[in-house]
């Protein structure tokens, strides 16, 4: 059990949970992006984060505080939270990234945690080694071990009331990801990172990303707080939230803003090429394109960046909003058609279906849409798994419009692509509530024949007919050959 986090709702593996800071004094309310903050560099004041944006958390580098000497000092007088002038809670970071980039740091994992708790960090972060994507597998296991040193360091430093980050590195191998997860969950530690996936997300890789998380929350405890690190463009939150990712951290929403970058959520734009803003944040909506270009430099940067911040933080909103209404997958798929390689990502969560499924409600409040043309959904194959279990008679008819006012089945059933026949009984019941499109296409009307190719194997002794509105012969292919075909089209029948 981590007493510091509690799950308050689910949608397949994502949720919305609240972390307890307890040093901050602040309850985070999660999934919640932590911007980075560059206390040498402060695009926005981080004053104006917690009252513009209501930030409660935010996250910045410790390593770089410690070697500059003017900020060091001043950091251990006043103390984190006056340096910044942040009243909320902050997450500090070791060094690892300049470990990464630079292959040497000067502090150990218990020296930086010491100075991370001297300077009043809220939550602190052990010296990991964020190997790199696709390096050699002897290399990600032996410098797992390194990570896995760090960790025990950590845990035997006394760090009072302050929660400490247990990195999950493993580079691209998912089983040295869940080994990872597995040792991290049984430390004591508090919050817990999937490290090094910023080069995949540089490369946007998306597919490897989802199976970089995957395999770190095998390894995990369900009830584990799951931070991506370095995570935080808004294409990506709600793929991230529905792998059950938990709080992501930000820097792009500054370093685009420096070189004139527009983060939307289906990608990143120049302001350069764009004529109009596609956004109604205070920015957007008082300044158009050439106006901001006209700007000088510091104020274009900050406008930019305050606009990035708004964009995320509305996404964020609406990936909650999402979880609430049992409806994210929905969002996560609208996302994937903004960005091929969202939809690679999309592809690769769906692959882990099973997975995502064992955490999702069953019976859910409000209905989802899908639209028809998704690669198969876990609430479709639930759909279908159910089907075995459904008493059939003998002669049931499967019908697309309204039942015939006479006839001579046993019973009569409904189908509404893209879920599979089922009894008039559950229409009311989840995910038949759902809201599909009129005109299903090809790939829905698809999974509705395998749906009844499903019902037809599992219940042998079944004489089933299939009365279809036009359905194209591709998705009829799915159809056995003992199932009776009818074509409401051309009885004119359909429309029911
Ligand atoms: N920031 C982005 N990635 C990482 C990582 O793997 N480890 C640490 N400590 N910080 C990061
Ligand atoms: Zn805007």
């Amino acid at each position: 059990m981590r007493e510091h986090f509690e799950i308050r709702a689910h949608d397949g593996a994502a949720r919305i949970g609240s972390l307890t800071v307890p040093r901050a004094g602040v309850d985070v309310e999660t999934p919640a992006l932590l911007p980075v903050v560059n206390p040498n560099v402060l695009t926005i004041d981080p004053s104006r984060l917690r009252s513009t944006f209501g930030v409660d958390v935010l996250i910045t580098n410790s390593y770089i505080i410690h070697s500059t000497d003017r900020v060091r000092e001043r950091a251990l007088e006043e103390g984190l939270h006056d340096l910044l002038g942040f009243d909320g809670a902050i997450m500090t970071d070791s060094g690892s990234f300049q470990l990464a980039e630079y292959g040497d740091i000067d502090v150990t994992t218990a020296e930086i945690l010491e100075f991370q708790h001297a300077i009043g960090s809220d939550i602190a972060t052990p010296v990991d080694v964020p190997t790199p994507p696709d390096v050699d597998r002897e290399r990600a296991a032996a410098e797992l071990e390194t990570t896995e040193t760090a960790l025990a360091d950590a845990a035997a430093v006394d760090t009072g009331d302050m929660l400490v980050n247990a990195p999950v590195q493993g580079s691209t191998y998912p089983d040295l990801r869940e080994r990872a997860g597995r040792h991290a969950a049984s430390t004591d530690l508090d919050v817990f990172p999937v490290g090094a996936v910023v080069p995949l997300m540089n490369g946007y890789r998306y597919a490897d990303v989802v199976e970089v998380v995957m395999g770190a929350k095998r390894g995990l405890d369900p009830d584990c707080p799951v931070h991506l690190f370095g995570a935080g463009h808004p294409m990506m939150l709600a793929l991230a939230v529905a792998c059950g990712c938990d709080l992501f951290d930000s820097a792009a929403y500054a370093l685009m803003a420096r070189d004139g970058r527009y983060l939307t959520v289906s990608g990143t734009e120049h302001l350069e090429d764009l004529e109009y803003l596609p956004c109604s944040c205070p920015v957007c909506s008082q300044h158009a394109p050439a106006d901001l270009r006209s700007r000088g430099d510091t104020e274009r940067e900050r406008l930019l960046a305050e606009h990035n911040l708004h964009v995320t933080f509305a996404e964020l909103r609406r990936v909650k909003q999402a979880i609430r209404s049992g409806n994210l997958l929905g969002l996560v798929e609208r996302r994937a058609r903004g960005h091929p390689a969202m939809w690679d990502g999309y592809r690769a969560l769906l692959d882990h279906r099973g997975e995502l499924e064992r955490t999702d409600p069953v019976s859910k409040g409000t209905f989802f849409s899908v639209s028809a043309d998704s690669p198969s959904r876990p609430e479709v194959e639930r759909h279908h798994d159910r089907l075995g279990r459904l008493t059939v008679p003998d002669r049931l008819l499967v019908t697309e419009s309204k039942p015939p006012s006479d006839h001579d089945y046993d019973a009569v059933w409904r189908i509404r692509p893209p879920f599979g026949p089922y009894p008039p009984a559950l229409s009311e019941t989840y995910p038949l509530t759902a809201e599909v499109p009129e005109r299903p296409d090809v790939a829905a009307e698809r999974a509705a024949a395998e749906g009844v190719a499903r019902l037809a194997r599992e219940h042998a002794h079944a004489s089933v007919t299939l009365a279809h509105d036009d359905w194209d012969p591709a998705a009829l292919s799915a159809v056995p050959e003992a199932v009776e075909l009818e074509d409401l089209s051309r009885l004119g029948r359909s429309n029911g």
